[in-house]
């Protein structure tokens, strides 16, 4: 059987770990081969390693540019070509009252969600105009939708993402690629047990989730990868500038869920990592 995504060639942030190695590895499964770029060098090359041959490791700070620039050229130089940029890396960032925020916390969190996402964006498109093909996907949030569901950098940061991916659509409609964001609800990921359990268990973040859940159960990576992939496809051919909500319906059934304005000032760091 021939896969979704057979000879294309994909760039994945984040991809050591949660929504990025999910969408890594079903990218594989589809016939892609995936630059997978992260910050975190031990998983990233263990799954690397894992996927073989299709699957090349790039230590990559998305924050960098000359980072993000060389996982790009990483793709062309050892498979050929970029044919789907996933700018997915991310971080809870700084959490807290917003009297209390510091601009240092909140210019760290912004460069890895925003900054991270402009960088990805535009070393793709330096690679896809001339070929006249590409798409762009990048990880947004339910809260980069609506208000209150998520910390104040994080969710000014994806509401940013969200109008980088409208803006940039527009541009680069002509040149034959699509631009898209996913808003992921809740998903059981390293990062929202960072969030939900006090000692970082993902099975038990999933059970907390599935609790908030309009359908009764969780999101995993997975999910947010099959979205991934319909964009990535000549499925989505017709989509662009869009944003798909992959939430089981959480944001238009208006529930109210944790806010993060409350409670302590504290950064939370890559796969949940907090400080
Ligand atoms: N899990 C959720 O409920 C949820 C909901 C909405 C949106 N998201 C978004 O999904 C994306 C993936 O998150 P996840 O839940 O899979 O979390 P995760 O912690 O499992 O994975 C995030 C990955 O990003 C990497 N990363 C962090 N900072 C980086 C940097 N500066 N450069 C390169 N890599 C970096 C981490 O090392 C980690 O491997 C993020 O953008 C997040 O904001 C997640």
């Amino acid at each position: 059987m021939s896969g979704r995504l057979d000879g294309a060639v994909a760039v994945v942030t984040g991809a050591a770990s949660g929504i990025g190695e999910g969408t890594a590895r079903r990218f594989v499964e589809e016939g892609a081969r995936v630059v997978v770029a992260d910050l975190q060098e031990e998983p990233g090359i263990a799954l690397a390693d894992e996927l073989g041959d299709v699957a090349l490791f790039v230590r990559t700070d998305v924050t960098s540019e000359d980072d993000v620039a060389a996982a790009v050229d990483a793709a062309v130089e050892e498979f050929g070509r970029l044919d789907v940029m996933f700018n997915n890396a991310g971080v809870v960032g700084v959490v807290g009252p917003i009297a209390e925020t510091t601009a240092e916390a909140w210019d760290h969190t912004v460069a890895i969600l925003l900054r991270g996402v402009f960088l990805g964006t535009k070393h793709a498109a330096r690679v896809m105009v001339p070929h006249g093909s590409g798409v762009i996907i990048s990880t947004a949030s339910t809260a980069g939708v609506v208000g209150g569901l998520g910390p104040h950098a994080y969710t000014a940061a994806k509401h940013g993402v969200i109008g980088l991916t409208k803006s940039v659509a527009n541009e680069l409609a002509p040149h034959g690629i699509r631009v898209n964001a996913i808003a992921p609800g809740n998903t059981a990921t390293a990062m929202t047990a960072s969030v939900f359990s006090s000692d970082l268990d993902v099975e038990a973040t999933a059970k907390g989730i599935a609790r908030m859940s309009p359908l009764g159960y969780a999101g995993f990576p997975a999910d947010i990868a099959a979205a991934a992939v319909y964009l990535a496809s000549d499925d989505g051919r017709y989509v662009s500038g869009h944003t798909l909500v992959v939430d089981a319906g959480q944001t238009s059934s208006g529930m109210s869920l944790s806010p993060m304005h409350v409670g302590e000032n504290r950064q939370i760091h890559e796969a949940g990592r907090v400080t």
